[in-house]
């Protein structure tokens, strides 16, 4: 752009190949400092399940709570093979029912009825089966079936359940109900993820949620709990060290329910981009830099909310954008650009973390030549514009011929059935 101002704001969301390569040493490095039970802002929490063995079977209820919907899934699984018996699914912020779990009026009562409630919906008379959970926020977990909430994220902030025993809570409004499903599992969206990745890809060893939130967990082949496989949830959206943090992150992380948590999230996931490109447009408005025509309505500009879904709109249509904004196509071409640096440095940083476990997992410096498949679920994977390219290009950039090594699926709804597949093997545990 012909304006200096705009060209140092974009200048400042690059990431070069030695800022990856120095993020994921860092990553690395907290990542087995973590694994040894020193405390660090990787909680590295183990999961209690490992590989699976592929031939799990039986009908199972699930949910998945993750970033914006709650789906109960009844499924039947058999072999590998998999069908989907019945489904409904819940918006976790509905105006329209008064219900809003970004509220701390609503109650953890209200909550496990309301899912109780979902399940019983699709539950038949005198059917009984058991339950596997993804519950993607970070538990302290203490067994497959044992996991107390430590912290709510995503600004959810439902109240009386950090603490609690999940599972128990949902155990108690089921039978209050009469809905005879018994819990047997609690696992991570990013470990449903993985699991279900498992069963189609043999190298599959990490999983990861870009969405509202953003988490990864992978497969530790020498966990200390149990000397073998375990997959583990780093909950990596609370890393925080060494990120290229700007003051438009700041601002951000002190707007945000709970400030000085969850960095790592805030920089690259869903909830916050569409905030994140808003602070910008607003500092480039105060430095003269945006909206110079003075025709532009500003205050009707900065009053609408901005979520990841326009940040996608204004790379993908900037003139549609300029009549939904009333801004002029100048004006338009510098959001779409700003939102493309937002988008390529979430990317960048992702992979950054990604390359932190593949350096554990390879234990080789900066070189990976073992295969690893990495799987992805999460709108903003599934649906900004080219961000699969941008990983790619990431990896290429970081790693050289070494990222013919690592191939990278998106794949869809694993919480779900990862759910069926962690309760299956809870069961045979039993
Ligand atoms: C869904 C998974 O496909 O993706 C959820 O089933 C997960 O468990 C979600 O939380 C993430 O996507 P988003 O963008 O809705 O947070
Ligand atoms: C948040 C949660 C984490 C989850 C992720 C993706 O970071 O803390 O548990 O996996 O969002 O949904």
């Amino acid at each position: 752009f012909n304006n200096e101002v705009v060209n140092n704001v974009l200048k400042s969301f690059e990431i070069d190949k030695n800022s990856m390569i120095n993020i994921a040493m860092l990553f690395k490095n907290t990542m087995e400092e973590g694994l040894k039970g020193e405390k660090t802002c990787l909680k590295m929490i183990p999961s209690y399940v490992g590989k699976p063995t592929g031939k799990e079977k039986g009908t199972f209820m699930t949910m998945d709570m993750g970033g914006t919907n709650l789906r109960c899934t009844k499924f039947k699984i058999d072999n590998g093979n998999f069908e989907t018996l019945v489904e409904k699914k819940e918006k976790l912020i509905n105006k329209e029912k008064n219900y809003d779990l970004t509220k701390p009026e609503v109650t953890a009562k209200q909550l496990f009825g309301f899912i109780a409630d979902c399940m019983a919906s699709i539950t038949e008379q005198g059917e009984s089966m058991y339950l596997g959970n993804t519950f993607s926020f970070p538990c302290r977990q203490e067994d497959i079936n044992e996991a107390y909430l430590i912290n709510w994220t995503k600004e959810i902030a439902t109240s009386g359940v950090v603490g609690q025993n999940i599972n128990q809570l949902l155990a108690e409004a089921l039978k209050e109900k009469n809905v005879d499903i018994e819990p047997v599992a609690l696992i991570n969206d990013t470990v449903g993820t993985l699991l279900v990745a498992m069963y189609s890809y043999q190298d599959a060893d990490i999983g990861s949620i870009m969405g509202t939130g953003h988490n990864t967990c992978y497969l530790e082949n020498n966990h200390p709990l149990n000397g073998g496989k375990m997959i583990v949830n780093l909950e990596s959206g609370n890393y925080n060290i060494g990120l290229p943090v700007t003051k438009y992150d700041e601002i951000i992380d002190k707007n945000s329910q709970v400030p000085g948590s969850q960095l790592l999230e805030k920089m690259v996931s869903g909830y916050y981009m569409g905030s994140l490109v808003k602070e910008i447009c607003l500092d480039l408005y105060n430095n003269k830099a945006l909206f110079t025509n003075s025709d532009v309505d500003t205050k009707d500009f900065f009053d609408q909310n901005f979520s990841a879904l326009t940040v996608e709109n204004f790379i993908l249509y900037p003139s549609k954008c300029e009549d939904q904004f009333n801004c002029t196509s100048e004006d338009a071409q510098i959001i779409k650009a700003i939102s493309e640096a937002v988008l390529k440095r979430a990317v960048r940083i992702v992979a950054s973390s990604y390359l932190g476990v593949l350096f554990h997992q390879e234990n080789r410096g900066s070189e990976v030549k073992n295969k690893h498949v990495i799987a992805i679920d999460g709108t903003i994977y599934e649906k900004m514009p080219k961000a699969p390219k941008l990983m790619e290009e990431a990896f290429i950039d970081a790693l050289g011929e070494d990222a013919a090594n690592i191939d990278i699926k998106l794949v869809k709804d694993g919480s779900g059935l990862g759910a069926a597949i962690a309760a299956a093997v809870a069961v045979t545990q039993r």
